[in-house]
């Protein structure tokens, strides 16, 4: 006679939890050098969006460093290019690199980062580049990140 209380209940719970974790997401970059996911798809109806980076690894960062880095596709090149002159010191980031829209530090095995992207900075249906900065690493590791409906 309770059952159908506590089936509703239930439901409302797993609805708002899941609400909640659309305005984030996990990625996990390996001692493998990839990332396991190709493509995030930020809802629109996120104010801010929150990209976890964790490195379930256990090689170092000067060996196996992974920072998750968002641009535009057509920047994405040369926002490598001046990251790896930048060097470790630096994240594989230029400083102040305008074209950098979001990016998380260079961590190694066992660590995790993450960065919070406003989601108006970003355009409906466009097409941005993620990607590791590590001098090489985009060759395996990069992906699409759009702003879904
Ligand atoms: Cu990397």
């Amino acid at each position: 006679m309770f059952r159908p209380v506590v089936a509703l209940v239930a439901l409302t719970l797993s609805s708002a939890v899941w609400s909640a974790e659309q305005c984030s997401v996990d990625i996990h970059g390996t001692d493998q050098m990839t990332y396991d996911l190709k493509t995030i798809t930020v809802p629109k109806s996120c104010k801010t969006f929150t990209v976890n980076l964790l490195h379930p690894g256990t090689l170092p960062k000067n060996v196996m460093g992974h920072n998750w880095v968002l641009a535009k596709q057509e920047d994405m090149k040369e926002v490598i290019d001046d990251g790896a002159k930048a060097g470790e010191a630096n994240d594989y980031i230029q400083p102040g690199d305008k074209r950098v829209l979001a990016h998380t530090r260079l961590i190694g095995g066992g660590e995790k980062d993450s960065t919070t992207i406003t989601t108006a900075t970003l355009k409906a249906g466009d097409h941005y580049a993620f990607f590791c900065s590590y001098p090489f690493h985009s060759t395996m590791m990069t992906g699409t990140l759009t702003v879904g409906g």
